[in-house]
This record gives C-alpha cells, sequence and structure tokens, in this order.
C-alpha cells in the first residue's frame, strides 16, 4: 500500500546527520510537520533552520534524545503524543555499528547498540503501531543494512541487531497487512556518512567503491520505496546485484567464503592493540620522567 507524504506528520529518528539529515531534507517540502530526533540538539537546530527554509508552513519540532535512555524515550513519546496523538510516519533511522573481534569488544558499547538498534525500534514502534492500526493508516520504516541479508565475522553484534530487525520488519508488515498501515524496511549497503566515523575501522575493512552510495542517493532510493509501500527496499544497482547472488549462495559456501579473512583480521586486531598499549607506555614514562 502507498504511503501518503502529503499532510504527513513525521516521526524521523538519527536526523542530526547521514541518511537521516537527508531524509528530512527530502521530506520538508512534501510533509506537514517533522519532528526530529537524536542527540545533538545543535545539529538538530541546524538542520530546523534548512528545513524552514525549504518550506516556511513546515512544523519543526526539535526533540532531542537518547534513545538508549528509556525514560528519556518515554518522555519523548509522551510528548509526541501530546502534541499529535499518533504520528502518521515513523522512521526508525538511529543506530551505530562496532567492528572487531567480539570477545575483546566494548560490553557495554554493545549492550548500547542493541538498546539503540534493537530495543528502542520496537519500543517507537510498539507505541504507535497500535494506534496507526486502530485508525486504518499509516506508515513505519525501519532502517536495517544489507547485513539484515547477511553476515561478516568481526561486525558480529551489529549484524545480529540488523538481522533482528529484518525479520522483525518482515513479520510485522504481514501482521498489519490490510489494516491501512504500511511497514517497509530500508537495507543499505555502504552509505558515506559519519557512520564508519562512530563504527571504528582500525582495521581498514573498506567496502568496495563501487558498492558505496551518497547520503542523498541512498535517501531518495528510500523514500521513493516507502512511498510505492515496498516491503524491503534496497538502494543502489550494486547492491541489489550483490543482495541477489549472496540470497542464492548455500548457507554453507557463505559462511566459507566470508570466515577467509578472519585469522589475517584477528593478527590486525592483536597487533593493533598492542601498538596502542605500547604507544600508551611510551607516553606515561615520558610524562613520568623529569625534564
Ligand atoms: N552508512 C552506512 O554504511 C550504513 C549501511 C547500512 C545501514 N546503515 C544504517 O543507517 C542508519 C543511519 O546511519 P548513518 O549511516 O546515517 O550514520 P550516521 O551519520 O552516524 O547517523 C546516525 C544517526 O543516529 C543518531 N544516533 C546515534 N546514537 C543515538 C542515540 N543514542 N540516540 C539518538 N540518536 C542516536 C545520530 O545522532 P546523534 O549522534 O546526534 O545522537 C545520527 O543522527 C543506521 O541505523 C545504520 O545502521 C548505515
Amino acid at each position: 500500500m502507498r504511503v501518503r507524504f502529503s499532510g504527513a506528520k513525521v516521526v524521523l529518528t538519527g536526523a542530526s546527520s547521514g541518511i537521516g539529515w537527508e531524509m528530512a531534507r527530502q521530506l520538508a517540502p512534501r510533509v506537514a510537520s517533522i519532528a526530529l530526533v537524536a542527540r545533538r540538539e545543535s545539529r538538530l537546530r541546524e538542520l530546523e533552520e534548512l528545513l524552514r527554509g525549504q518550506n516556511a508552513q513546515l512544523e519543526v519540532k526539535v526533540l532531542p534524545c537518547d534513545l538508549t535512555d528509556r525514560a528519556a524515550r518515554e518522555q519523548l513519546c509522551a510528548s509526541i503524543e501530546e502534541a499529535w496523538g499518533c504520528p502518521d510516519i515513523l522512521i526508525n533511522n538511529a543506530g551505530y555499528g562496532d567492528v572487531g573481534l567480539f570477545e575483546r569488544a566494548d560490553l557495554a558499547r554493545l549492550l548500547r547498540m542493541v538498546e539503540l538498534n534493537v530495543i528502542s525500534v520496537m519500543d517507537l514502534t510498539h507505541r504507535f503501531v497500535g494506534k496507526m492500526v486502530e485508525r486504518g493508516s499509516g506508515g513505519i520504516l525501519q532502517v536495517s543494512s544489507g547485513f539484515g541479508l547477511t553476515w561478516l565475522p568481526m561486525f558480529a553484534t551489529y549484524v545480529g541487531t540488523k538481522q533482528f530487525l529484518t525479520s522483525f520488519t518482515e513479520c510485522l508488515r504481514l501482521e498489519v497487512r490490510g489494516k491501512g498501515v504500511t511497514v517497509s524496511q530500508l537495507c543499505p549497503g555502504p552509505v558515506a556518512t559519519e557512520f564508519e566515523q562512530v563504527t571504528g575501522n582500525p582495521f581498514g575493512m573498506s567496502p568496495p567503491k563501487l558498492l558505496e552510495l551518497s547520503a542523498e542517493q541512498c535517501a531518495r532510493s528510500a523514500l521513493r520505496g516507502f512511498e510505492k509501500g515496498k516491503a524491503m527496499i534496497l538502494p543502489g544497482f550494486f547492491n541489489r546485484v550483490l543482495m541477489f547472488f549472496t540470497g542464492m549462495t548455500p548457507r554453507w559456501l557463505h559462511r566459507w567464503a566470508t570466515g577467509l579473512s578472519v585469522s589475517r583480521f584477528r593478527k590486525k586486531q592483536l597487533a593493533f592493540e598492542a601498538a596502542q598499549a605500547d604507544a600508551q607506555r611510551k607516553q606515561t614514562t615520558s610524562e613520568g620522567s623529569p625534564s
């Protein structure tokens, strides 16, 4: 079922950069109201100004929120409900990744990632989808990833969060079928945003440039697919080809291929950590030595 942007009230998480920022810019001329959610208020204010410049009639709400904080999330939902009752469109876009051996990872960071990429998405979706079904209209776009459909060692928890999101969204879409509510998901390959900087990339694992899209291209494809009511949006031709062949590949072959580089990356990570520890030791020694 098609999603109507015209006159819609939209809640967009992760609006302060990357794909979310671009979605906001592309939605601005077409919707009536938009609530921008992320932690960095200054960035949201900058975006607010930009959107008002694009569409003077647009109602913009800046709602700074750390979505990993359950109490803050509760407050966020309450203020959306107070203002709008229920939004017409919810876009769960906020998320981050983590790279490296699971055994060496910072568990607290991984748990926050699960809270953001999985729990907060479930929470916001649950909060509004029932009201959308009751009303008989609405749209929810979940920003998953190509990793929702495949896997790569060194990204275990991130892949896990996106596989959850992909399966969750497929099921939810079927549950609300025929109720006037469209549930779609976006599964991008690599997109040039702050994602890599936040995720970190100490081992130089760079995806082929052929696959990389700009945030603007990704957002355009996302909104076009969502508006058409597509179940799964795979932005970029090469990403679609890759996902097609990944889907055709037997699991054992995929396991073998993705496992090929693990021992190399294990060595790289241990060497990287040793170099870091060495640099730290040298710094401590030089700070402690008399000048
Ligand atoms: N870029 C890629 O290659 C790629 C590929 C596949 C899927 N994706 C997915 O696309 C989505 C958007 O990522 P992006 O590439 O646009 O990355 P990005 O530029 O780093 O944007 C991430 C957004 O999430 C927000 N965010 C992070 N932690 C948050 C928190 N605790 N509470 C509220 N908001 C938070 C950030 O805002 P603040 O820091 O201001 O809070 C920012 O607006 C993510 O779900 C990501 O997993 C990205």
